[in-house]
């Protein structure tokens, strides 16, 4: 993550690279460089730097490199193995600074690959997985670059989009996809690389896209893609069809809708070599927790602060369901004054998606003073919560831009549940009930699929209750945590007044309020509660309260009570509020864009509350 550029033809390479960042600024990153190839003999020059592309542009002035270099590649990062600083910054040079490397993705086996290089010398000068790219292309060297970089690749598990500069072939960029977009592009006298059209709108005539194990020499005005294993591969070029008005979205009306549509792509990243199914468990490296450990604790305490408490409390009951441990949440505001007990035996863990927050911070060192064994689900690597707690888990959601949290929220419930998965089967879990749990998490990217196809009915269904004042969201056992982040997402975002309750609380209070003004977001998948909360959709419409229904597909009984279904498809209930929260996402959102509400920006909230 996030953003590959490059350039090679007769002109000065460092506009386009420059230019080319700034117009993929717009996904998020949080430092940014360039490597030029140029001079005789021909070396290359990096620049980095901490922060926006503005930055960049300010240490290209202070240090200014070769600027008549005809080629070039430049990166956005967005940490996700190392914290966010210069060291850590792309590109990436070989040892020998020889090969600079840019990297999209994730190498998954890069500690492995940094072992074996080291015991053969290298030495590594930053936290990421990508650098051993540029080294293994240096350890691969014979031939020419696109058969070094092949070789490098054979040796590389994992995702990429990756684009890689030689000293020893000036004027050429080999680049690389597997399960990260790479598109490339070329005009007169030259050719271009870039991991967003965006960055090649009006600059490249003709572009062509690469698929999943494409391999590509790009030269000034050519390009030709050939296999991994160095066979031709035809890729169609045609003219780039792109408004350059769509950029800053990347197609999207809003920042909050292309998060909700890059959640199946933020689950696999999140579930991406976490996974054992054969062992019927997690991996989770960043815990640093042995069986005995695991065995010896007590108790869970889980602490957030908004999106993040609801998903803390469904992995509240997913540590007791699975781990038969007592877990409970706290709100972290609570949690620091409150003198709360926790003991050497408790595992308090904090989750945040910025890991900013300042309350979940001030929670984290009470909790640490009380020697309790810290642990941090937090998204952004390298935030003080993530440091300070010095064990935890990585979302690998990808940057959140949009103020109301989305794809944090279903990252943070499948890194708890493969927490309370691990949990589990040191304590009470057979590996059969293991592996069904494996199963289910894995199926989490299609389930939410299947939900976003149904953006449009979705749609249609908000347009019958924009005009709403107030309304009340219900559900039960792990619906009841999607209940209360489905009420926070639409109060977020489209300022209409809504609560989450437990579906059997309903009628102790809430249930005065309702009337024909008044819907009701009923949470009723399958599973051991639907029966119940099916009851409770009955008191609500006897007091002709309108009803949106999210049930799973094929489940008619709710149909004799509403029109306005929602389905989703069967899955276990421990999982469920996964694909039931994305059509609370997509509902909330359609309503806030009905009542033309500023969805990415809501008024009086912050993306990262750093204040108490
Ligand atoms: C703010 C944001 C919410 C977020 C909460 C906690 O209120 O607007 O979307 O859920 O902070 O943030 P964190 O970064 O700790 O998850």
């Amino acid at each position: 993550m996030c953003g590959i550029v490059g350039f090679t033809g007769r002109t000065p390479a460092l506009p386009f690279l420059v230019d080319g960042l700034r117009r993929m600024e717009y996904r998020g990153y949080d430092s940014a460089g360039v490597a030029l190839v140029g001079g005789d003999p021909a070396r290359i020059e990096v620049r980095r730097a901490v922060g926006k592309v503005d930055a960049l542009a300010e240490a290209l002035r202070a240090d200014p490199p070769d600027e008549s270099a005809a080629c070039g590649i430049g990166h956005t990062r967005w940490a996700t193995h190392g914290a966010p600083c210069v060291r850590n910054a792309h590109p990436h040079l070989s040892p020998d600074g020889r090969v600079a490397v840019v990297h999209n993705g994730i190498i998954d086996n890069f500690l492995d690959l940094r072992e074996r290089l080291r015991a053969k010398g290298h030495e590594f000068r930053s936290d990421t997985d990508s650098e051993v790219v540029a080294h293994l292309v240096q350890e691969c060297r014979g031939g020419s670059l696109i058969e070094s970089v092949a070789r490098a690749l054979a040796l590389v598990r994992g995702t990429y989009g990756i684009a890689v500069v030689s000293a020893d072939e000036p004027g050429r960029i080999v680049v690389a996809r597997r399960g990260s977009p790479v598109v490339v592009g070329t005009a007169d006298g030259a050719a271009f690389v870039a991991s967003d059209p965006a960055a090649l709108a009006g600059r490249a005539d003709r572009v062509a896209f690469l698929d999943d194990g494409d391999l590509a020499l790009l030269e000034p005005g050519s390009f030709e893609v050939r296999s991994l294993a160095g066979e031709p591969v035809v890729r169609e070029a045609a003219p780039l069809d792109f408004d350059p008005a769509a950029v800053e979205k990347g197609g999207y009306e809003h920042f909050m809708l292309k998060e909700i549509f890059e959640q199946p792509e933020a689950l696999e990243n999140c579930l991406r070599g976490r996974l054992l199914p054969d062992e019927g468990t997690a991996k989770l490296s960043g815990l640093r927790l042995g069986p005995r450990e695991i065995a010896a604790l007590s108790n869970v305490v889980l602490t957030a602060c908004g999106t993040s408490y609801y998903a803390g409390l469904h992995g509240a009951y997913a540590f007791e369901q699975f781990a038969g441990i007592p877990a409970r949440i706290e709100q972290a505001a609570e949690f620091r004054y409150r003198n709360p007990i926790v003991a050497p035996d408790t595992a308090l863990v904090s989750l945040s998606q910025s890991g900013e927050t300042a309350d979940t911070l001030a929670a984290v060192r009470e909790a640490k003073r009380k020697g309790a064994l810290v642990l941090s689900v937090c998204n952004a690597v390298g935030s003080t919560i993530a440091r300070e707690a010095g064990r935890g888990v990585y979302l690998h959601a990808g940057p959140e831009i949009g103020v109301a949290s989305t794809k944090a929220f279903l990252c943070q419930v499948a890194a708890l549940e493969m927490m309370a998965l691990l949990f589990g089967r040191t304590r009470r879990l057979s590996g059969a009930e293991g592996a069904a749990i494996v199963r289910a998490l894995a199926s989490l990217p299609d389930l939410v699929r299947a939900v976003l196809a149904k953006n449009d009915a979705i749609a249609r269904i908000a347009e019958r209750h924009a005009g709403a004042r107030d309304a009340f969201y219900i559900g039960r056992g792990y619906q009841y945590p999607a209940a209360l982040e489905g009420a926070l997402k639409l109060k977020e975002i489209s300022y209409l007044h809504a609560e989450g309750y437990h579906a059997a609380e309903l009628k102790h209070g809430p249930i005065a309020l309702l009337d024909e003004k008044v819907p009701v977001v009923a949470l009723a998948p399958r599973g051991p509660d639907r029966d119940k909360t099916l009851g409770n959709i009955q008191e609500c419409r006897a007091r002709n309260a309108p009803v949106v229904a999210i049930v799973t597909e094929g489940d008619a009984d709710a149909r004799a009570f509403t029109e306005d279904l929602v389905e989703v498809p069967p899955c276990p209930d421990f999982v469920a509020a996964v694909p039931v929260v994305v059509a609370e996402q997509l509902f909330a959102y359609h309503v806030a864009r009905l009542r033309g509400e500023p969805i990415d920006k809501p008024r009086n909230l912050a993306k990262s509350v750093t204040v108490e």
